[in-house]
C-alpha cells in the first residue's frame, strides 16, 4: 500500500517534465495548410458517422477555424467548460505519464503536424490525431469526466503493475470504440474520427469482427497500434460506456 502511493506520487509529480512549450509561431504555412487539408476531407468523410457530441465539440472549440489550433485557445474554451486543458508535448509519452496527466485532467497533444507527404502515415501521434481525434468529446462534460477515471484507473493499474489492462480499456474505448445512436453504428474513439482509411473500414468492413462493448472485455481483448484493428468492440451508447467505466474501481479493474 505504501509503495502504491509513493509510485502514484511519483508519477504525477513527474509529468510536468514532458510538457514543452508548443511555439505555435513555429508552425509554417505548410503546416497551417496540411491542418486544413486534413480537416476538411476528415470532416467530409465523417459526416454524421461519429456520435454527435463529437461534431458539437468541433464547433464549440471553433476547430473548423483555419491553421493549426493554439494551444492556449482551446484551452480558453475547454478549461471553463469542462476543467480539462492541453498541453504541448515532443511525441507520445509513457503511460504512466499519460495517465496521470489524464488523472489531472491534462491532455498531451503534439507540438509538431505531419508532412502532406504522409497525410495517411504516422510514426506518432501528431496534433492533427490529438486536437481534432479527442479534444472535441473533452467537451462533453460525462465523457470529460469518463476520460479522468481512466486515468485514475491507469495510475492505479501502473502502481499493481497491471497498465496492460488500464491501456487496453483506453484503446477499446477512446481510441477505438465503436457505439450506437438512435440504433445507428458509429465512431466514438478519436483513432477511428481523426484516421482517414480506418473511419470507414471500422463501421463498414465485413472483415472486421465487432463485439459488445462491457469493460470486462475491454480489459481482456488485445490490439494492434501498427495496423487496423481486427475487432471494435461497439456501446449500445456513448452514456452505456461512460456509465460502465465510471462504475469501474480500481480493485475491480484489477480482478476482472
Ligand atoms: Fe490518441
Amino acid at each position: 500500500m505504501l509503495q502504491e502511493t509513493i509510485t502514484r506520487d511519483q508519477a504525477l509529480t513527474r509529468w510536468q517534465d514532458y510538457v514543452v512549450p508548443q511555439c505555435w509561431e513555429s508552425f509554417t504555412d505548410e503546416d497551417h495548410a496540411v491542418w486544413d487539408l486534413l480537416f476538411a476531407r476528415q470532416v467530409e468523410l465523417l459526416g454524421s458517422r461519429v456520435v454527435s457530441p463529437f461534431l458539437d465539440g468541433i464547433d464549440l472549440l471553433r476547430l473548423s477555424h483555419p491553421g493549426v489550433p493554439d494551444v492556449e485557445g482551446l484551452n480558453a474554451i475547454l478549461e471553463p467548460r469542462t476543467g480539462w486543458r492541453t498541453v504541448a508535448v515532443p511525441g507520445l509519452v509513457p503511460d504512466e505519464i499519460f495517465f496521470a496527466m489524464l488523472s489531472e485532467r491534462i491532455f498531451p497533444v503534439g507540438n509538431f503536424i505531419r508532412t502532406r507527404q504522409q497525410l495517411d502515415y504516422l510514426e506518432a501521434p501528431d496534433c492533427f490525431h490529438d486536437m481534432f481525434g479527442h479534444i472535441p468529446m473533452l467537451a462533453h462534460h460525462d465523457f470529460a469526466e469518463m476520460t479522468q477515471q481512466i486515468g485514475r484507473l491507469g495510475v492505479a493499474a501502473i502502481a499493481a503493475d497491471e497498465g496492460p489492462r488500464a491501456a487496453r480499456l483506453y484503446w477499446h474505448s477512446v481510441e477505438f470504440g465503436l457505439a450506437r445512436e438512435h440504433g445507428e453504428l458509429k465512431i466514438l474513439g478519436a483513432g477511428l474520427a481523426s484516421s482517414f482509411g480506418e473511419a470507414h473500414f471500422s463501421l463498414e468492413s465485413e472483415e472486421v469482427e465487432r463485439l459488445p462493448f462491457s469493460v470486462e472485455r475491454a480489459v481482456h481483448t488485445p490490439y494492434r497500434h501498427d495496423a487496423f484493428q481486427p475487432r471494435y468492440l461497439v456501446s449500445q451508447s456513448l452514456e452505456q460506456t461512460i456509465r460502465d467505466i465510471l462504475d469501474l474501481t480500481p480493485e475491480r479493474l484489477l480482478a476482472l
